[in-house]
């Protein structure tokens, strides 16, 4: 039986919309609102000192795009000096630049693990890491967040059925802004034969040594098989670079697709990337400042976690409706935004907070505040109804 095609398109959105969950495009409504939900934790994507360094080293580029892939007319000794640069920043042996962070998950997991290997995922990684996992041809597992029981449960009873072994996960996560046990699990891998592989995007720029991410610590980096790193959260530009051994970068110059066949990124991009991590470097204050700032929140908050991640979140208790949650802070002129279902799991919904070096003293203060107010206002209603 043939259906109709656009009956079918229509009827999962409007099951979406009925659950409302609906994902729609969204200009920035209120330009003035005070950014609590971008992934630009150190201001870089609008700094204007950074913008005119990137110009300036622009001009001399000869070429608006790099007019295809690395493998045939997309290479440069800019990309390839850009390469040893990172892999020298992050305390790498190499690094292979990809268009994005989405690009280089699926990529890399797509084509490492192999038939009758064992994929160990954290349960909440990224879309990008699932999707790749979903792409390959080893069989995946999921532990529970943050576990490392369980984690060595699986690897105990189902590991030593498989010919390799991966665990995967990320250093801060990207939804609930927790930050994972790696050297625990660097020492499982260890202790069975792993390789561990670490996605660090929310990481780099904040965390580590001189902000280098929490996979660039000289005791872990050996220990990790393979890193990814990004470069359009805290280092406000875009792209990605998978960091590990020089075998694993050859391997994936030869046979991971998502590098492969794709147009490579332009001169400007790459320039973006050198300047911005540069920067980053030369200005460890938006860092302390960033650190000082989630201080802040955390103390209006009263919150007791210890971590040094910028993304903080709340789950709306029992009557407090996320969307009215947001909307109201919307109207104080704060950007907060809900995450719903798929994005994170059915039940799990949240408020997610990003915090930024730029983000004013007032303006944590007076988010804390409303948060505050909004709870309380939401309590006496159930308790006066
Ligand atoms: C943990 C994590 N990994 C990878 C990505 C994808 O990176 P990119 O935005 O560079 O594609 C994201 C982006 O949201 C992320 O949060």
């Amino acid at each position: 039986m043939i259906f109709s095609l656009e009956k079918e398109l229509k009827e999962s959105l409007e099951k979406r919309k009925i659950e409302g969950h609906l994902r729609s495009l969204k200009q920035v409504v209120n330009p003035s609102a005070v950014d609590f939900f971008s992934n630009d934790y150190l201001g870089l994507a609008k700094s204007s000192i950074l913008k005119k360094r990137i110009e300036e080293k622009n001009r001399s580029s000869q070429s608006n795009g790099s007019t295809g892939s690395r493998l045939l007319s997309g290479n440069s000794s800019l990309a390839e000096s850009l390469e040893v640069k990172i892999a020298e920043m992050f305390n790498a042996k190499e690094a292979l630049l990809f268009n994005s962070g989405y690009n280089a998950n699926l990529g890399l997991l797509q084509t490492i693990p192999k038939e009758n290997d064992l994929l160990l995922l954290d349960q909440t990684v990224h879309a990008s890491l699932k999707n790749g996992a979903k792409l390959s041809k080893a069989s995946t597992h999921f532990f529970k967040h943050n576990d490392l029981n369980h984690l060595e449960r699986k690897l105990k009873e189902i590991g030593p059925k498989a010919r390799q072994v991966y665990v995967v996960t990320e250093s801060v996560f990207s939804m609930d802004g927790d930050l994972a046990p790696l050297n625990e699990q660097a020492q499982l891998c260890k202790k069975y034969g792993a390789n561990l592989i670490v996605d660090d995007a929310h990481g780099v720029g904040v965390l580590g040594p001189e902000g280098m991410g929490l996979t660039s610590e000289e005791s872990l980096s050996p220990h990790i098989f393979a890193r990814i790193v990004t470069f359009g959260k805290a280092f406000g530009t875009h792209g990605a670079a998978i960091l590990g051994g020089p075998i694993l970068k050859e391997f994936l110059i030869n046979f991971c697709h998502s590098f492969i066949y794709t147009t490579a990124l332009p001169d400007h991009s790459l320039f973006s990337i050198s300047e911005a991590i540069h920067f980053q470097k030369e200005n460890p204050e938006l860092r302390r400042q960033l650190h000082i700032n989630c201080s802040l929140l955390k103390k209006s908050l009263n919150l007791n976690e210890n971590n040094k991640s910028p993304i903080f979140t709340y789950f709306p208790k029992k009557g407090e409706d996320l969307k009215n949650m947001s909307n109201f802070l919307q109207k104080s002129n704060l950007d907060v935004l809900p995450i719903y279902s798929p994005t994170v799991r059915k039940g799990e919904e949240r408020l997610r907070i990003c915090m930024h070096s730029f983000n004013r003293k007032s303006e944590i203060e007076k988010l804390a505040a409303k948060i505050l107010a909004y709870k309380e206002e939401t309590f006496n209603q159930r308790l006066y109804s």
